[in-house]
């Protein structure tokens, strides 16, 4: 259900989908967010942690590369982690994140995941051909084309 394509019309769809995203979700979980800048990767991000019941806000983690927002509701905890700024799957091992016992999600991590988790969820944000590619604007909506791909046991049919 969670896995494959979703069309995606309105930021608030994207949120919605991250909300039915987060409640699937359980510790132990990794997502890796990929998509250009203004994509909704932090919009889908939001939406996870109200679906886990974690503490907000949730923004972008700009001073941080990782941030914790502990659970509300005696479940994981959502670690957001950025990893823009790192050169290597060796950086975000350093980060030391307790990936067993949290929901993580990290933005710019494509590729990075090969021997820090066996599983890991790939989430593919496009804005499709013919948009306004490269405009960035708070009130333009457009959108978006969002393809989940599981890998490894914990999401194999
Ligand atoms: N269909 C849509 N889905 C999600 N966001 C949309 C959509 N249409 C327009 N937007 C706008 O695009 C922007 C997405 O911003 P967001 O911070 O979530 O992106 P991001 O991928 O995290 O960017 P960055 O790479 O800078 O961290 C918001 O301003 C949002 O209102
Ligand atoms: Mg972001």
């Amino acid at each position: 259900m969670i896995q494959g394509v979703h069309a995606i019309a309105t930021p608030d769809e994207m949120h919605e989908l991250g909300v039915a995203l987060g409640a699937s979700l359980r510790a132990g979980d990794v997502l890796v967010l990929t998509g250009p800048l203004g994509a909704g990767k932090t919009t889908l991000t939001r939406g996870l942690g109200e679906g886990l019941g974690v503490r907000g806000p949730v923004t972008s983690p700009t001073f941080v590369l990782a941030r914790t927002h502990p659970s509300l509701v005696g479940g994981a905890p959502l670690v957001h982690v950025d990893a823009y700024r790192l050169n290597s799957a060796v950086e975000l091992d350093d980060l030391d994140i307790d990936f067993a016992h949290s929901v993580v999600v990290v933005e710019w991590g494509a590729g990075m995941m090969d021997g820090l988790t066996d599983s890991w969820l790939d989430v593919v944000i496009e804005r499709p051909e013919g948009s306004n590619a490269g405009e960035l604007g708070e009130d333009l909506v457009e959108p978006r084309t969002v393809t989940i791909t599981g890998h490894g046991s914990r999401w194999a049919a």
